[in-house]
């Protein structure tokens, strides 16, 4: 009598074997939302492709999908998970520890995995990743990192062959659009989020968006696949774009640069990751400086190919569903075979990063400030930096303010945050200084 484990892998590999002679794969699904159902229709007329259950929250929502059949639907995610015909679990149900527990389940039941959910990735990734090695089956995650655009297998798999040095993306089409409109059409960061959020592109609560906490995780998920370093999404040096004003678009303009939000991984010679998502400047000959509105993304440097950009649609309904639906032919194509679903895509043991602080990091700065008008301020200014070793590239007066205040702008050559802020603390200490308005990276 075989144990109840060799059963059940006798059982799953003679269904396993039936369904490749039925040529067909069977999938279950958690989540039939945006992304969900973009997946179910790009697979409709497939036979191959067959979706044996749908968990959803509720039932009886009326959905926008033609020709749904409401048997395949559940309101039970662990039925999906549990069900011994299913050979790959879809979860598009987002979220991170309800998912983790169904994903667990799923990989502990010898099921293969495909998700788009970036804070799953991001937050319990190495785990996953670990535990999909023990049962030799697949986890992948193209979605979860700027929807539509091919990234983690070409990190992995096309560029595998290089040191990567640096990933920067803009990988937010709420904040690029947000952005884009202040610099296109002068409006201010409230009159472009409410646009943003009438045109569909930004959520009522705009918090994990415009804060950046959203391009934390799919840099930390980035991390994993080009450094092979774990980076704690929470840990990430983290800024938001509310208070970027459009005189600060229109400053970067006159200097020649677009101000977007970015997130940054460098790996140092000294293998301290430098990783952080926040407002910069980019230069307007820097391949990113031309990503507009909802489009996203994502500037690699790799030692032996140089600079390569990865750029398209970083979200909706469709264009996510093209990198599930790839994920899920890409497993699906080695199981018809009867061969082990792309061996590549198996993900190797990530070590926990050494982070670099922010304090230690090199940039240029953009500073703009109001000072009082009064005599020898551009030379206190100029003290200021000079004492903190901060050489300047740019200072710019911006007229006299009807409160008598003059706006100053200065561009700084490279030097270390430390440098930065003691000239910064020095500054904000001068008689002359009436406020500090904001100060910014340059790319
Ligand atoms: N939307 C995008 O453009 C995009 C882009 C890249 C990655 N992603 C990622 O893709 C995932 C899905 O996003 P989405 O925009 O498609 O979300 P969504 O539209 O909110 O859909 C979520 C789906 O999950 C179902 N669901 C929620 N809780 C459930 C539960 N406890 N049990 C069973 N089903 C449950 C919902 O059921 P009901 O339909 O009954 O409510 C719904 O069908 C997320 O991880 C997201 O981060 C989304």
């Amino acid at each position: 009598m075989p144990s109840p484990a060799r059963q059940a892998v006798s059982t799953s590999a003679t269904l396993n074997a039936q369904n490749q002679q039925d040529q067909k794969v069977v999938i279950g699904m958690i989540g039939l939302g945006t992304v969900g159902s973009g997946v179910f229709k790009i697979f409709r007329d497939q036979p191959e492709i067959f979706f044996q259950k749908i968990a959803v929250k509720d039932a009886s929502k009326t959905r926008n999908i033609d020709d749904l059949d409401l048997d395949v639907l559940s309101q039970d995610p662990y039925a999906v998970v549990r069900d011994p015909e299913t050979q790959v679990v879809v979860e598009l149900m987002g979220g991170a520890e309800l998912a983790r527990e169904l994903v667990i389940e799923a990989l502990n039941n010898g099921k293969h995995v495909v998700t788009a959910n970036k804070e799953l990735i991001a937050k319990h990734g190495p785990e996953l990743f670990d535990l999909a090695r023990q049962k030799n089956v697949r986890i992948l995650f193209e979605g979860a990192v700027a929807g539509g655009i091919p990234i983690i297998m070409p990190l992995k798999l096309s560029l595998g062959a290089n040191r990567i040095q640096e990933v920067a993306g803009i990988l937010n089409g709420t904040t690029n659009y947000i952005l884009t409109k202040m610099t296109q059409e002068g409006w201010s960061f409230d009159q472009a989020l409410a646009e943003a959020q009438a045109k569909g592109f930004a959520e009522a609560d705009p918090t994990n968006d415009v804060e950046g906490f959203d391009v934390c995780y799919k840099i930390a998920v980035l991390s994993l696949i080009a450094f092979k370093q774990v980076v704690d999404p929470l840990a990430i040096y983290r800024e938001g774009i509310t208070r970027i004003t459009a005189e600060d678009i229109e400053h970067a303009r006159e200097l020649g640069y677009v101000i977007k939000l970015i997130g940054l991984a460098k790996m140092g010679e000294d293998g301290r990751l430098d990783i952080r998502v926040h407002p910069m400047l980019i230069p307007n000959d820097h391949p990113l400086s031309n990503v507009q509105n909802e489009f996203n993304a994502i500037f690699v440097k790799g030692d032996a190919v140089g600079d390569v950009m990865f750029y398209g649609r970083g979200a909706g309904e469709m264009p996510t569903a093209s990198a599930v639906a790839a994920d899920i032919l890409a497993i699906a194509t080695g199981l018809l075979k009867g061969n082990e679903p792309i061996p590549s895509m198996i993900i190797d043991l990530a070590t926990p990063a050494n982070l670099l602080p922010v304090a230690d990091t090199q940039n240029k700065y953009y500073l703009r400030l109001n000072t009082k008008d009064k005599p020898k301020v551009m030379g206190h200014l100029g003290n200021a930096c000079g004492d903190a070793g901060v050489s300047l590239e740019a200072v710019m007066q911006k007229g006299i303010n009807p409160d008598g205040t003059a706006a100053i702008v200065l561009l700084t050559q490279a030097v270390s945050e430390k440098q930065m802020n003691q000239a910064l603390e020095t500054i904000r200490q001068q008689d002359s200084t009436r406020d500090i308005g904001c100060l910014l990276r340059v790319l």
